[in-house]
């Protein structure tokens, strides 16, 4: 029999976000784990106040989820430990220790849609974190789908997008050196991938709720649609997609640990660390479906 810890839950927008408080991730029963997997499907994003996680015990706490799945280009992962990503702006000795926001998340995205399972859900963990800047926000796609107009609902219907993960294939998603992309891009990007095609509006395969299921990162066409019709109803999704209504805005705290749903939310990394801030995060992703 497993028992389930006294923890609270609390909606911190109406639309998107919960705060989880009185619980420490490394003692959850599977009680918990359920209650927090329900709390999930309920909010999108859950985050999970004053943890303590080193990375072995982030990957185990992940992976109550299923497998991890780990970031194509290797430049920015733990170097003992893989599965994590490593994201920091601190740079040591002409280096960057980890990703910045260029490489992860300065334009809205979910997780690996180039791909053909995109992340089921990802989790970010807080080690270091800056007096001002490098929020991380997330929308929620349920109601962006269900707050369309219906002739764009009609229109979208049994539509595909093309995903793919080469920035410089995509005007929405240019890189310059002045947006911290300080690599060497063309390496970075030539790993081969085959891009993806994704239904716009997905099922959620657990709420059964439909989806908005496109991001400004990876979704540069409609199959089988001319440019000249595809991008200003892409335009016009986009730029839907991201009411305020739909967004909570995370300001970081010291051990926070953010979990959220990438079938059913996008995310952005606001970047605008104030120097000398650092802010240094652990994240784990894990492996998902078909979107279908
Ligand atoms: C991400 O896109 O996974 C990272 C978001 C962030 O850096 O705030």
């Amino acid at each position: 029999m497993s028992m389930t810890t006294e923890f609270s839950v609390r909606p911190i927008t109406p639309a998107i976000g919960a705060e989880v408080t009185g619980l420490d991730v490394r003692n959850a029963t599977k009680d918990d784990i359920a209650a927090l997997h329900r709390a999930l499907l309920d909010h999108c994003v859950l985050v999970i106040r004053d943890q303590h996680l080193s990375p072995p015990e982030q990957i185990a706490f992940t992976e109550n989820w299923g497998p991890l799945v780990r970031r194509i280009a290797t430049d920015f992962l733990h170097k003992d430990y893989p599965d994590v990503l490593v994201l920091s702006n601190r740079v040591v000795a002409g280096k960057a220790e980890g990703a910045t926001e260029a490489y992860a998340g300065f334009t809205w995205h979910a997780d690996l849609t180039y791909a053909e399972r995109p992340s089921m859900g990802s989790m970010l963990h807080a080690l270091e974190v800056p007096e001002e800047g490098g929020d991380t926000a997330f929308a929620n796609m349920y109601l962006a789908y269900e707050t369309l107009p219906e002739a764009t609902k009609k229109r979208i219907e049994g539509l595909q997008a093309i995903h793919i993960r080469d920035r410089r294939k995509n005007p929405r998603a240019k890189i310059t050196k002045k947006e911290g992309f300080n690599h060497d891009i063309d390496k970075y990007f030539d790993i081969k991938v085959p891009d993806s095609l994704h239904p716009i509006v997905t099922t959620h395969p657990e709420t059964g709720r439909k989806v908005l299921f496109v991001n400004p990162r990876f979704a540069v066409g409609i199959d089988g649609m001319d440019d000249a019709e595809a991008q200003p109803l892409l335009d016009e999704l986009f730029a839907h997609q991201i009411r305020p209504e739909f967004i909570y805005r995370h300001k970081w705290r010291l051990g926070d640990l953010v979990f959220w749903d990438n079938r059913s939310t996008i995310h952005l990394a606001c970047g605008g660390i104030k120097a000398p801030g650092i802010r240094r995060l652990h994240r784990t992703s894990i492996a998902g479906e078909i979107p279908a």
